[in-house]
């Protein structure tokens, strides 16, 4: 099926509330445990794009102490989230919240060594955003971590995949995960982004429904 596109921003009060309340610990310390095992050694300062709530930011902080991390959403809604729940987890000290809407977000150039983004590549309506900032933001050498959906074969395999993982979720987030399918791309379509972009990337397919998209940049 073709991509559907779904709203960028999730500014919505209560889809974010909902968001922040769903249990995405599995894929989210599967994406923070991968991260910190192929590269440890280079997260110190770290970005992390999209980061909604800052469930990962905050799972990231905790796996790497000396991690400084600045976390980026264009939602002003999750970030007062995610600023409660760091304070809560007394992070403040080491993560810094940023609103900012990708492309040319208001941060140094080349200054970061490792740049993060887990779901959000699929909310964005032109992917190659993400990599044109992920090579405005990085520094050379950086590692490039990102975790998404894949989008499946029809609208029914996608409804398959939200009723077999999230029957008993709230159904506004039942709604936003079936969305979130539809507009995710292919392995072949990131491939075929990553060769435009000039990033010699690896594109993992991890399950059904996500893929690991990891590198160094130039
Ligand atoms: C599905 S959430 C993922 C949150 C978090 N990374 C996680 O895995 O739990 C996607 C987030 O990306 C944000 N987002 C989408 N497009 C964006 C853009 N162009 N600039 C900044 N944030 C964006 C949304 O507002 C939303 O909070």
């Amino acid at each position: 099926m073709d991509r559907i596109l779904e709203p960028e921003i999730m500014d919505d009060r209560e889809a974010a509330a909902a968001y922040a309340r769903a249990d995405f610990s599995d894929s989210n310390q599967l994406y923070v445990d991968r991260v910190v095992a192929r590269s440890g050694e280079h997260l110190s300062s770290v970005v992390d794009l999209g980061c909604g709530p800052a469930d990962v930011t905050m799972r990231l902080a905790r796996a790497v102490p000396r991690a400084r991390i600045t976390a980026v959403d264009g939602s002003e809604e999750m970030l007062t989230l995610a600023h409660r729940a760091i304070g809560a987890a007394r992070l403040a000290e080491r993560i810094t919240l940023h609103l900012g809407r990708l492309p040319a977000l208001a941060l140094p150039e080349h200054s970061f060594d490792a740049v993060l983004c887990k779901d959000m590549l699929h909310h964005l309506p032109d992917p190659r955003t993400l990599w044109s900032e992920a090579l405005r933001l990085g520094r050379p050498g950086a590692v490039v971590h990102v975790m998404d959906l894949v989008r499946p074969g029809s609208p029914l395999e996608a409804r398959e995949i939200v009723e077999r993982v999230s029957s008993r979720e709230h159904p506004l987030l039942k709604e936003d995960f079936y969305n979130s399918l539809c507009a995710a791309f292919t392995v072949e379509e990131v491939r075929a982004q990553l060769r435009a972009a000039g990033l010699t990337f690896a594109v993992e397919p991890l399950s059904d429904r996500h893929m690991a998209i990891e590198g160094v940049l130039p």
